[in-house]
């Protein structure tokens, strides 16, 4: 099955709301020239903006055609959360898509697998996309640990969506982010890559089936940029990129859709 390359953009705690209009605006110039025939062999494009930048940005973003997502939702339809956005919330300003469970979640405000789990299936249930992500420290590495420890992410998030036929698992996309290469300029060998990617395919094959594994996007995401892209997207099990640093210029946001286009 052919799965559409995804190319995401996680904007973290970056950009006003002026400087994510801006980046629209400069990211519509640039693909303005584009013919529909070139266009149609490009990535789907995706960018995740920080709660406050949301309101008004789907409109100028469309115009390059990229998408909207968030950065983390709660799971609750509402209630007393101070400080938390429901899915609704995101929902109502163009939002289609919300990552879950990024490194920096788990590590700073303490997101459990299990937290991250039941956020997934709210937002399926909502229609979203969630964007998973999953990695392991350098420790991790080290010690040999890194598939028991993607495996356990994985699986948390398998188990709660095992439990509901009803949702459509299949729009599910995981990214495979080791925690070591994030915003260090080291990235996973694409071979390490893949056979991480490879794993997380097959256990969703495992525990949702035939069909569900082959529609999942797997991500790379850990260092990628305009000069690697292409390595991590020319393996097998790797249908797209989820990318911090070189996605906040929009010259260089648009060379890795340049870059990964087929
Ligand atoms: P960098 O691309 O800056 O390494 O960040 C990766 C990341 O955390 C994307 O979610």
């Amino acid at each position: 099955m052919a799965r559409t390359r995804l190319l995401a953009g996680n904007w973290k705690m970056h950009k006003t709301r002026t400087e994510t209009v801006e980046f629209a605006e400069k990211l519509a110039h640039l693909s303005s020239g584009m013919t529909t025939e070139k266009a149609k062999g490009y990535p789907e494009l995706l960018v995740c903006a920080t709660f406050t930048a949301l309101p008004g940005l789907m409109e100028p973003l469309q115009k390059s055609n990229t998408g909207l997502g968030a950065q983390n939702m709660h799971e609750a339809d509402h209630g007393a959360y101070t400080g938390e956005v429901s899915v609704a919330m995101i929902k109502e300003l163009g939002c289609t898509y919300v990552i879950l469970g990024h490194s920096e979640r788990r590590m700073y405000f303490a997101e459990s697998d299990a937290a991250v789990a039941k956020k997934t299936l709210v937002a399926l249930d909502h229609q979203l996309t969630p964007i998973v992500c999953v990695g392991e420290s350098l420790e991790e590495r080290e010690n040999g640990d890194t598939s028991k420890r993607i495996a356990a992410q994985v699986g948390a998030v398998l188990d709660v969506l095992k439990t509901r036929q009803d949702v459509v698992s299949e729009r599910l996309v995981i990214a495979y982010e080791p925690i070591w290469a994030i915003g260090t300029g080291r990235t996973a060998s694409k071979e390490d890559a893949e056979v991480v990617a490879k794993a997380i395919r097959e256990q969703v094959k495992a525990e949702l089936g035939d069909h569900v594994a082959d529609a999942v996007r797997v991500l790379y995401g850990g260092s990628v940029k305009p000069e690697n892209i292409a390595d991590f997207l020319s393996e097998a099990d790797i249908d797209g990129a989820l990318v911090g640093g070189a996605s906040l210029e929009a010259e260089s946001f648009f060379r890795m859709a340049q870059n990964s286009a087929l």
